[in-house]
């Protein structure tokens, strides 16, 4: 029998923010001690290997400077490259099956090799776990989950081969898309950028006569972006939007009808994971703003996919479950129906995936920070075989989402802004995505006149508390900090972390068709499918001349090559958490990142690329 108590995840929370961490999430609820005879399938995501290397595998193939730059990997290079080692298997299998005695068949490593499932009692995973395992119900009525959020402990030899171990103290989201409320725990809580709330528009002929600062249209952001496309390479490239919400094809030919005329009737194609279903009823805000913009922008020469996540299926958030289908992460041997992921490594991949969603708030938290950091490789994974991932910075500038939540004393994120530390917010936070701060036209200015920060919102930005300020990204942060950042208290925000956003794109107000009739909306959930649009269409004309797509394209936005590619934003803040978060500023800056695109910049530098 073991052993010495090794990593005890209790303990490494209290050393780290000292806070009474028996605490339940809010938002769920304890409803009774777990059934010790029921049965939960126990996942052990295993401790991968080289991760340490993976921005290293990155830099060599997005580094403008780099001989082989968009040289991606293959999805075999990256999976062989990654897998855990044969002493990590070993230790964590040897481990169970002296602990269970079971019978080695009934501990099942996953295809990928990166996680091991076993069918354990409650009764079980307590010994195993020294844990307690509770059923909680959430918000939702239904919403059931088991877990276990006074921590558990895996022995010394054991814990450092696992990442972590599912279910127990990380709670996904809940299973409905509609739940915004302000009274939601963060660490559960899942959220589009929806932006101010929206205005109805009473009639759209009187537009005409609105400038870009009142009402913004495809020619607007056109005009902004200098952003004239025509696809030239013949329908092999692809980009995609990923939803948890649901469209109306009639709403998409309202906004064709008087837009783009060429897309009418034309639909996004759907990539469901899950089960998705953008057939079935839901909130239409976040699908229609980014389908919309995307399909409008792009036009019919170039295809939009959806990955259409259900609701989310097991104890991850629905990025996971998004990974997943790309390359088979998270998933378990034999998947049993309605639990656990059943899309695994299915589903195809495309060039660039938008992302207007956010899930965890990027804190030091042990029910949040191995989940986060392991999701965040799995995304530079996916990055390295030449993929896109952008997202929206988030619409509570310092404060972490709509909800405004800060960080305080004793660890605990309380809404509403007030005074505490600035939280950023994930996944835009993981320097493998590129993610997008909103814009908007200053009042009376034209669409040449570079735009400000949004005013109607504070956009999202600032600095990651999980993830160190990667190298490439450091000499323009360094200058703001040096430079421009206020001198806010000792611990308000990780002047070390990757600093976000990484650009901005227009973010209000936008002109689209929802549920039947046109309203102003935005969001950085605008921004991040108007900048991922501009991606595709670079990935575009590379095709066309023979390249690689782009890939991870953060190193080469931020370096010198790419210096003119983008409008410097100088104007606006973020504020929260009572402060006014960070002023915009020549250069980078932690509100609109280096600016807005200009697509024919952008593009000629990156076709000046191998
Ligand atoms: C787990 O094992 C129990 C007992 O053998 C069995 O009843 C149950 O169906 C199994 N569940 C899964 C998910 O395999
Ligand atoms: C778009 O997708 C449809 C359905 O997969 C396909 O038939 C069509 O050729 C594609 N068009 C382009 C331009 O890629
Ligand atoms: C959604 O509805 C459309 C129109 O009725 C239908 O063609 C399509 O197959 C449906 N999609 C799914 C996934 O059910
Ligand atoms: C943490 O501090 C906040 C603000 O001071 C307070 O509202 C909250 O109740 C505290 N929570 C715990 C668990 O101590
Ligand atoms: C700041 O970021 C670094 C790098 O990710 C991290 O190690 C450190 O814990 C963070 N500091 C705080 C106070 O969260």
């Amino acid at each position: 029998m073991p052993l010495s108590l090794g990593r005890v995840f209790l303990f490494h929370f209290l050393a780290l923010v000292g806070a009474a961490v028996s605490a339940i999430p809010s938002g769920w609820a304890i409803q009774r001690r777990a059934d010790p005879e029921s049965f939960i399938p126990l996942r052990f995501s295993l401790v991968q290997s080289n991760l340490d290397k993976l921005e290293s595998y990155l830099l060599d193939v997005a580094d403008p400077l780099s001989p082989n730059y968009g040289r991606h990997w293959s999805p075999a290079q990256v999976k062989e490259t990654f897998r855990p080692s044969d002493e990590t298997i070993d230790t964590v299998h040897s481990w169970l099956k002296e602990e269970l005695e079971y019978a080695e068949e009934k501990i099942k490593l996953s295809p990928n090799r990166d996680l091991i499932q076993v069918n354990v009692s409650v009764a079980e995973a307590e010994r195993l776990l020294k844990a307690e395992y509770y059923v909680y119900s959430g918000e939702v009525e239904g919403d059931l989950r088991v877990g276990c959020h006074g921590g558990y402990t895996l022995p010394e030899h054991v814990s450092q081969h696992v990442d972590f171990v599912w279910p127990t103290v990380y709670f996904a989201g809940p299973q409905k898309h509609s739940r915004r409320s302000a009274t939601l725990n963060p660490s559960v809580a899942f959220g589009r950028e929806g932006g101010a709330s929206k205005i109805p528009i009473e009639n759209l002929a009187s537009l005409a006569e609105s400038g870009c600062d009142t009402a913004v249209t495809l020619d607007c952001l056109r005009a902004l972006y200098n952003f004239d496309f025509t696809p030239v390479s013949g329908g092999v490239n692809t980009v995609a939007e990923f939803d948890a919400e649901v469209y109306r094809p009639s709403d998409l030919n309202l906004f064709f009808q008087s837009f783009r005329t060429d897309q009418l009737n034309n639909t996004p194609t759907l990539i469901s994971v899950e089960g998705g279903n953008p057939n079935v009823s839901g909130d239409l805000g976040e699908a229609s703003l980014d389908i919309e913009l995307m399909m409008g922008l792009l036009g019919p020469g170039q295809n939009l996919s959806l990955y259409q996540v259900a609701q989310p299926s097991s104890s991850l958030d629905p990025t996971d479950e998004l990974l997943a289908a790309l390359d088979g992460s998270y998933c378990a041997v034999s998947p049993v129906s309605g639990e656990g992921i059943t899309d695994c490594g299915n589903k195809p991949r495309t060039n660039v995936i938008s992302i207007s969603y956010h899930f965890n708030p990027d804190i030091i938290d042990p029910s949040i920070s191995p989940v986060v950091q392991r999701q965040c490789a799995e995304f530079g994974k996916l990055a390295l075989t030449g993929l896109t991932f952008v997202a929206s910075s988030g619409d509570g500038g310092v404060a972490y989402s709509q909800s405004h939540l800060c960080l305080q004393g004793n660890g605990t994120l309380v809404s509403g802004n007030p005074k505490g530390a600035f939280v950023a917010q994930l996944p835009a936070s993981c320097p493998f995505i590129t993610a997008v701060g909103a814009t908007s036209v200053e009042t009376g200015a034209t669409t040449d006149q570079v735009e400000r920060s949004t005013t109607d919102f504070p956009s999202g930005g600032g600095f990651s508390n999980n993830f160190p300020r990667p190298t490439w990204q450091d000499a323009a942060v360094q200058n703001y900090i040096d430079n421009f950042a206020p001198q806010y208290a000792p611990g308000t925000f990780n002047k070390s972390g990757r600093a976000y956003p990484d650009v901005a794109a227009n973010g209000w107000p936008l002109v689209i068709a929802e549920g039947g009739g046109f309203v102003h909306s935005g969001g950085t959930s605008a921004s991040a499918p108007i900048f991922a649009s501009i991606v595709a269409a670079v990935n575009d004309a590379r095709i066309a001349a023979g390249k690689s797509p782009v890939g991870f394209i953060n190193p080469a936005l931020y370096s010198d090559a790419f210096a003119g590619a983008f409008n410097d934003v100088v104007v606006g803040s973020n504020p929260g958490c009572q402060t006014n978060g960070f002023p915009a500023a020549p250069g980078w800056d932690p509100v609109s990142g280096l600016g807005t695109p200009n697509f024919a910049k952008l593009r000629d530098a990156f076709l000046a690329l191998p």
